[in-house]
């Protein structure tokens, strides 16, 4: 997972294109044309030039470090585009080196809603809409059956709210609604949820595998235990999952608002319908009233896996509320849930190098890894989720709905996450960095 939030949250005031039809408002003409700095400035020491000058927004801000790390972050973007062949055009691949759990291309759909989110900012679209194509005409999905869990068909839709092109929207319709549907089949029709492996939702070695992982489906107690399932730790059990069924809610109503657009109200109506029901559904099952927190549920038992997770704080980032009463909104409840797990006590997900992915408080935690295998997700800081994690915080300081989550406290684990992307005093990202200790504990280059 190399590219990070730091794109959206910075291009999002400045980013445009040139598209005729704008479903959506975007800032005055002038905005779009007037070049205030001197872009060639930002870019000594960048390959070929020419191409950030004619593709990325520029900024420029007080703080040298953020800055460097923004154009760094740029130029990850550009390692990850590859033009595969003809006709298929351009794909983003989420690792520099080819790897064996790829979808075609090497994208990989965990992280290509992300891949679109931050290149709808690009001024040439067709990189972005090339990506899209690759999930809407089936070929990615399709050929392998599902993988990994995404949010595309939401990220379709935010791609459309930069560019304005409604036609080229409209026109992923039916294949939005044809890959959502290949997820039928891990619906299960007495809960209404869907269910995933935590690996397969991108987060192996996480919580709900340490709860069953050990000696008879039990809790793991000892890590050299013979008797632990090392195969369930590393997967995790099928799981109802927060980060999952808010993906899934969020691309229904992704699928409506197209519908909507395209003019065809009914079809609308039915996806606004299903995004509904499996927003209620998620409510009932997955929110723990005593954390006042989103919790995963495992599959089969139903047997809550009872802790915090940062996976907790991604429902808020797709819109997806706890509140019954207010849909459009947070409740006060959902709020305090997600301060309960920021405080400065050493004990929830604030660390130096954090957010971490599972809270210290919790048994499983481990500030250190125990192997060399990348991915490790019951505490390394990952820059995947923290990217979603500071846009829920920012969410939530924009909102004006809390005393701790303010503009300066999204700011403070903003500069976080900027000091997290370096390595040896230089802007640099991997997969996986320590939370406690300036030094990344998984990288996929190396
Ligand atoms: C759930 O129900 C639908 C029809 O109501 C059916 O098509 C689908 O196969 C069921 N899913 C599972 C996993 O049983
Ligand atoms: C709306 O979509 C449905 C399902 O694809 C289709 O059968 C129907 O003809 C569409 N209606 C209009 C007005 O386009
Ligand atoms: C829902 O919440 C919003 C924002 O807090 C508020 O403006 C609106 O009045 C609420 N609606 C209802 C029905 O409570
Ligand atoms: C990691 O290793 C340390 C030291 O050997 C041990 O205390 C800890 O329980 C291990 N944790 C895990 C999750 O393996
Ligand atoms: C935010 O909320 C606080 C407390 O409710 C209020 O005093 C303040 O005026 C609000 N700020 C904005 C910008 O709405």
């Amino acid at each position: 997972m190399k590219q990070s939030m730091l794109f959206c949250l910075f291009l999002a005031v400045l980013g445009s294109a040139e598209d005729p039809v704008r479903p959506y408002p975007l800032p005055d003409a002038h905005l779009e044309t007037t070049s205030i700095l001197d872009h060639s400035s930002y870019l000594a020491g960048f390959d070929d030039v020419q191409w950030y000058l004619d593709n990325i927004p520029f900024i420029d801000v007080p703080d040298q470090q953020l800055q460097d790390v923004y154009y760094y972050r740029a130029s990850v973007i550009k390692r990850h585009l590859k033009y595969v062949h003809e006709s298929h055009g351009f794909i983003f691949t989420e690792f520099i080196h080819p790897v064996s759990w790829a979808s075609k291309f090497q994208t990989i759909p965990d992280s290509a809603g992300h891949h679109i989110l931050e290149s709808r900012w690009l001024r040439d679209t067709n990189y972005a809409k090339d990506l899209i194509l690759a999930y809407t005409r089936g070929g990615t999905e399709a050929l392998s059956g599902i993988s990994y869990t995404h949010y595309v068909q939401r990220a379709i839709l935010e791609h459309a709210q930069a560019t304005g092109d409604a036609a080229f929207l409209t026109a992923q319709l039916s294949g939005m609604i044809a890959s959502f549907n290949l997820w039928d089949i891990q619906l299960d029709n007495t809960t209404g949820l869907y269910h995933r492996t935590p690996l397969s939702d991108a987060q192996e070695y996480s919580l709900p595998g340490y709860l069953v992982g050990g000696p008879n489906g039990g809790p793991v107690q000892q890590w050299n235990d013979a008797a632990n399932d090392y195969s369930t730790i590393f997967l995790g059990p099928e799981t109802y999952r927060p980060s999952h069924n808010a993906y899934m809610i969020a691309n229904a109503r992704a699928i409506a608002e197209v519908a909507r657009i395209a003019g065809n109200a009914s079809l609308a109506q039915q996806w606004s319908t299903r995004a509904a029901t499996l927003e209620q559904r998620m409510r009932d099952l997955l929110w723990d009233d005593e954390l006042q927190f989103w919790i995963d549920v495992i599959y089969g038992t139903n047997t809550p896996a009872v802790g915090r997770q940062l996976i907790g704080y991604f429902p808020f980032r797709f819109d997806v509320f706890a509140s019954v009463s207010n849909a459009s909104s947070p409740s006060a409840a959902e709020v305090r849930g997600l301060e309960a797990g920021l405080s400065a006590d050493g004990e929830g997900f604030l660390t130096e190098f954090g957010p971490t992915t599972l809270e210290q408080r919790n048994p499983y935690y481990t500030a250190l890894k125990n192997s060399t295998y990348c991915c490790v997700w019951n505490g390394q800081s990952w820059p995947f989720s923290t990217g979603v994690y500071l846009g829920t915080l920012a969410r939530i300081a924009r909102a004006n709905m809390s005393e701790l989550v303010t503009k300066e406290f999204w700011g403070s684990e903003f500069e976080k996450y900027v000091r997290t992307n370096y390595l040896d005093g230089v802007p640099y990202t991997a997969e996986s960095h320590y939370p406690t200790v300036d030094m990344w504990s998984g990288d996929h280059a190396k």
